[in-house]
């Protein structure tokens, strides 16, 4: 009996250190939609009308990539100046309204469909103005900016938001989506901030935190004017009493990283090299949460090179393409460069009535990589399942 368990035990540790990626799916973009404004004007979408202006997922198109494409991961971006508008500031007061709209969304995802879903605060580290994402509003925690909200007040934002998903294993923390153009320190400041708050408030399960500089990977140990310490000096300070933090990465694969070029021409398995040692050297584990690419063969070598390069390092722990979500249309998310080649929501076309991404990227390229067996029971953690001995 005792043999029998020992060698139970030895192969389940072999089959868990070949599957590395415990969590794989999309983006769901559209809940940070409608807030954009041409001439920049402040409050512009803002609260926006849920259906109308913003939405957060389609169910029929979850049910999708569930019970067909068989994956257990969302992330669903939401507007914090809808969270907590600009009357309330921003902090633990919400517009329980656009709160509801959320966790319904949140709920579906992982109580009906029993997936994981990232909570994706799509701000840039600013709160205040996307008027002109991603460069308005004012940078949390900027003190020379009387405007901006404080580090403090972020933290009160994940502690409430946390606290009410803290009986919720499958919810997973994205502190902030893309840093830039900002203090190295301070983005380390306020994620230190917002994991003592989501901890304090008695939340366990993983969570995601970004580095500077649009937190992507092929910079995230370098260094430069306007960008020092790098994101990995930095993030080697933040400290989580549960052990239960992942890097978050993003990735594209396009001649500047942006995401915005139709053409792909840059080596994912290359330019991660740096951040994957770093994440080895500190056994730290991470999620690429954005990467993409255009339809057609001219990206998907690149794709699934980087797909592979995640599937083949274990430091990788998770991904979600972007992306999917009910507002694109025809328009495509792989390139800003205005392609209306439709997204990887599920049924998307193009403007032409042609196949979208869906059917182009995702199930020509992407679903090849979803793996077998992925996490579908117990506490999101950097583990898969399970909180290290040292938190529990
Ligand atoms: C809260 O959200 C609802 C629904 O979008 C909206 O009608 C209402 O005006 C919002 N309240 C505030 C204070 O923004
Ligand atoms: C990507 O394209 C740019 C601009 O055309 C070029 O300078 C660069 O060498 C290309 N990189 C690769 C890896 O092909
Ligand atoms: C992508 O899809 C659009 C719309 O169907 C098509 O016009 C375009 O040629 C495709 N691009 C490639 C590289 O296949």
């Amino acid at each position: 009996m005792a043999l029998l368990k020992g060698i139970t035990a030895v192969a389940l540790l072999a089959a868990r250190a070949a599957a590395t990626i415990y969590y794989a799916g999309v983006a769901e973009s559209s809940g940070e939609f409608g807030a954009w404004s041409a001439t920049s004007t402040v409050g512009t979408g803002l609260p926006g009308r849920f259906g109308v202006d913003y939405a957060f997922i389609e169910k029929s198109a979850v049910d999708v990539f569930v019970d067909q494409n068989k994956v257990n991961l969302f992330r669903v971006a939401f507007l914090l100046e809808r969270m907590c508008p600009l009357d309330y500031g921003l902090g633990a007061k919400f517009n329980e309204t656009h709160y509801d709209y959320f966790a319904d969304a949140v709920n579906y995802i992982t109580k009906t469909k029993g997936a994981y879903c990232i909570l994706d605060p799509h701000n840039y580290m600013r709160y205040n103005d996307p008027s002109q994402q991603p460069m308005t509003g004012s940078v949390i925690g900027n003190t020379a900016d009387l405007k901006a909200a404080t580090t403090a007040q972020f933290g009160e934002f994940w502690g409430e938001l946390a606290g009410r998903f803290k009986d919720n294993e499958k919810v997973i923390f994205g502190l902030m989506n893309e840093p830039h153009d900002m203090e190295t320190s301070l983005v380390l400041a306020n994620n230190q901030a917002a994991v003592d708050a989501i901890r304090k408030a008695g939340a366990n399960q993983l969570i995601l935190a970004p580095g500077n500089s649009w937190t992507g990977g092929h910079s995230f140990t370098q260094s430069w004017e306007g960008y020092s310490p790098s994101s990995s000096e930095a993030l080697l300070n933040l400290k989580d009493p549960m052990s239960n933090t992942a890097i978050d990465i993003h990735e594209y694969l396009d001649v500047d990283y942006s995401g915005s070029h139709t053409a792909c021409n840059q080596s994912g398995p290359a330019n991660l090299a740096a951040v994957t040692a770093w994440l080895k050297e500190n056994s730290l584990k991470a999620m690429i949460t954005e990467f993409g690419g255009s339809n057609g063969t001219q990206c998907a070598g690149y794709i699934s090179d980087l797909l592979q390069y995640m599937d083949d390092n274990e430091e990788y722990i998770g991904w979600t393409a972007w992306a999917a979500g009910p507002f694109w249309g025809p328009n495509s998310p792989c390139c800003t460069d205005s392609k209306q080649w439709g997204s990887l929501e599920p049924g998307s076309k193009a403007s032409d009535g042609s196949p979208g991404l869906y059917d182009t990227v995702w199930l020509k390229v992407m679903q090849a990589f979803v793996p077998k067996s992925l996490q579908w029971e117990g506490i999101s953690s950097v583990k898969g399942g399970v909180l290290s001995a040292k938190g529990s």
